[in-house]
């Protein structure tokens, strides 16, 4: 398949260029050496073998790419957005007032897409799992984007052009150059490969100071101006507002959807019977101020989000419904194979949850379920991979996470996050609020536990540490048994302790007298605990745009003259499902168009009747660039042609079957293929469709 070919040629250049680095290496040690002119020569020779060799390679890759919908990828974007926006799938917002970065309206035929989208995201997810949808408020109390650490931490690094104050994100233009140097710079010596690999996977790391003096030592400039640049500067990007007239109570345009669902969990697990595992689900729009939004509808400044938090006992991360996914074979890229930067290869879903690649069967589970729901878009397989992150990539608190990337004109765009967050967000929330997010499980027979006590002397504390008092006994309280055992074993021997106090950023020395640590044995009715929450979080302006360019194709017309677009949906994303057309205009077909509409509105089909008189292969060519999959056309009372818009095969039905010929096919409970054997051929009348032969019998 294309994409595992264009990996090998990957490798290959690699290895290539790995050996004309070698060679040159050679060269230059056999000149210092003070070799022959004859040795020196076949040496220099060999040298350029290889180096043809890189560039042959190197064009052929390029072409590849560009056979995938890339090579000429601006080119290839410029022909899907221009058709984008002249047929309305978008526009640009407050277009007449020249626009504003990062925003865009649907139009008519993108906000059917879109709605179809989120209603397969409900079907597939929402319904599937019985998952309790919820749909909290966008204005969100700054308490609550505190407790979650949106406040402080929801930050990117900004970098100002010098001279004309325009912002761009830090890390993305080092990783643009690095990125350029890697893709362009065919002579780059290994060594500088490695390590330009190496800044673009631990750019998460890297702290303002450390990416401010990257940026100096590459020299990378203002990308317009090419002016200086400023040090790197963290940037909020939530929009802030207040609340209510006062101006005195502070929030926030919500980052994400999923807080909204925490806040709740404890009326939403008692509303599912204080019962575990269970996912609530949120659809609702999401704000980030990006610094400079670019590449289109990907980086935009309010989208759509569809969001689950899945609540689970961390001690039980299986999942009953794992084993229908598992046998599920896609690309697959742990973070292992990326360290070694290996290509990433398709892995079987449940060998990578039996070997531990994938962290859990629940996390494994919704990986599964997203590349169905993703496929079924029209989303091509080829250009989907599951990415782990590294381990300097996700958050503290994540335990493991993985991103649905889709390879677009753009590269590979990440439009899926999955996470298992752990039980951060909730602890976050127990303690800003007070009120306990917890699960409880109820034992059937009591059990017998052993329970570490740690019983710290307030009074002993507070007489040696004073005002740190607090502190110290909240460490004392926090520890984990291993730690809490050491302590003890230690006053013990020595009656004194070395104790770091990580809230001090400091030891102190804890005396006997000032904790008491046992194990106690107690009888357990129940355990009760804080459940972690796996978080598959779907960006849906990305993946409609990742959507339209996988969908989009061209072809020449009959005549050959022209380029005519086509978006190949799949009936269940298609904005509209049917055309109906008169052939000519007469009152006879017209009103025959008209009945053919009513059954189809009664079988809840969408359509659109056009009784222009343009000719019939302009109005295929229409609605084919709209990607509407089927075109009836009326040129008799009593049958009707339907198209398919990819073979523009055609077969002749009568008019009291055709609404419900569509509707088959559109549900999917009928192929094209079983339409074409079940009724007669037809030949188009268009001279940009084929010759009119007029019927012929079926294949059948
Ligand atoms: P990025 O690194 O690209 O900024 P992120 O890691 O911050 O994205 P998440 O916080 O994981 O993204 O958000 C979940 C999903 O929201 C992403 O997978 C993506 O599809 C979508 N998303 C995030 N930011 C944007 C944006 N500015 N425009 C459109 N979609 C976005
Ligand atoms: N069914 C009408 C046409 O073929 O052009």
């Amino acid at each position: 398949m294309a994409e595992t070919s264009i990996d090998s040629l990957k490798g290959t250049l690699a290895q290539k260029r790995a050996s004309a680095e070698a060679q040159g290496q050679a060269v230059r040690a056999l000149k210092a050496s003070g070799a022959s002119p004859s040795e020196v020569e076949s040496a220099v020779n060999s040298l350029k073998a290889l180096k043809v060799e890189v560039e042959a390679l190197s064009k052929e890759l390029n072409s590849r790419v560009s056979e995938n919908g890339g090579g000429n990828r601006d080119d290839f974007r410029q022909g899907v957005v221009n058709a984008l926006e002249r047929r309305l799938f978008y526009i640009p917002s407050f277009k007449i007032y020249r626009g504003v970065a990062g925003l865009y309206d649907y139009g008519p035929p993108g906000c059917a897409v879109k709605s179809n989208v989120l209603a397969f995201w409900r079907e597939h997810f929402v319904l599937e799992e019985n998952m309790l949808e919820v749909d909290c408020p966008c204005v969100t109390p700054e308490v609550v984007l505190k407790a979650s650490g949106h406040v402080d931490k929801f930050t990117d690094l900004m970098v100002k052009d010098e001279k004309t104050g325009t912002c761009y994100r830090a890390d993305h233009l080092l990783k643009d150059f690095c990125k350029d140097k890697l893709e362009k710079d065919l002579t780059l010596p290994e060594e500088k490969a490695m390590e330009y690999k190496r800044v673009m996977a631990t750019l998460d790391d890297l702290s303002g100071k450390e990416l401010g003096s990257k940026l100096k030592e590459y020299g990378i400039v203002a990308p317009d101006t090419k002016n200086p640049l400023s040090d790197p500067y963290p940037f909020n990007l939530m929009f802030a507002t207040s609340i209510g007239p006062s101006g005195l109570s502070p929030g926030y345009m919500r980052p994400e959807t999923a807080q909204g669902i925490f806040v709740n969990f404890k009326d939403l697990y008692y509303y599912n019977g204080n019962k575990l595992p269970f996912a609530a689900a949120q659809i609702g729009q999401a704000f980030r101020n990006e610094i400079s939004p670019r590449q289109g509808l990907l980086r935009v400044r309010e989208f759509t989000l569809a969001e689950i938090e899945h609540f689970v006992d961390p001690d039980d991360k299986s999942h009953p419904k794992f084993k229908d996914v598992s046998n599920l074979e896609f690309f697959m890229y742990p973070r292992d194979e990326q360290k070694e930067a290996k290509p990433f290869k398709k892995l079987q879903l449940g060998d990578a949850v039996k070997k531990g690649n994938i962290n859990n069967e629940t996390l494994g589970y919704f990986i599964g379920r997203t590349y169905l729901f993703l496929t079924s878009l029209g989303i091509d397989k080829e250009r989907l991979r599951f990415r782990q992150h590294m381990a300097n990539e996700m958050a503290h608190y994540a335990a493991d996470c993985w991103d649905a990337e889709i390879e677009s004109s753009y590269g590979w765009i990440e439009c899926v996050g999955i996470a298992d967050r752990s039980a951060y967000d909730l602890r976050a929330h127990t303690e800003k609020s007070g009120v306990q997010l917890v699960a409880q499980e109820k034992f059937a027979e009591p059990r017998e536990v052993e329970k570490l006590v740690i019983t710290p002397s307030k009074k002993e504390v507070g007489l040696v540490f004073k005002g740190n008092q607090k502190k110290v006994i909240e460490a004392l309280e926090a520890m984990k048994e291993a730690k809490a055992m050491e302590v003890r074993a230690n006053l013990e021997a020595k009656g004194e302790v070395e104790f770091f106090v990580c809230t001090l950023g400091q030891s102190v020395t804890l005396t006997k007298n000032m904790v008491s640590i046992s194990k106690e044995k107690k009888k357990e009715h129940q355990k009760v605990f804080i459940p972690s929450v796996i978080e598959p979080s779907f960006g849906i302006g990305r993946i409609i745009y990742c959507l339209f360019e996988h969908s989009f194709y061209t072809r020449p017309s009959k005549a050959g003259d022209e380029q005519c677009n086509v978006f190949r949906f799949p009936p269940l994303v298609a904005p509209i499902k049917c055309t109906v057309f008169p052939l000519i205009q007469k009152s006879e077909y017209e009103e025959v168009a008209k009945l053919i509409s009513k059954a189809l509105t009664r079988a809840r089909i969408s359509h659109k009747i056009d009784i222009t008189g343009t000719s019939i292969g302009k109005r295929y060519a229409r609605t084919d660039e709209l990607g509407v999959p089927f075109a009836i056309t009326v040129d008799s009372s009593n049958s009707v042609t339907v198209r398919e818009r990819d073979s523009k095969d055609q077969v002749r039905v009568s008019v009291d079957e055709v609404a419900s010929v569509v509707k088959d096919v559109t549900d999917g409970d009928s192929t094209w293929t079983d339409i074409l054997s079940r009724y007669p051929l037809h030949s188009s009348y268009s001279s940009d469709e084929g010759v009119l032969i007029g019927d012929i019998h079926s294949k059948s």
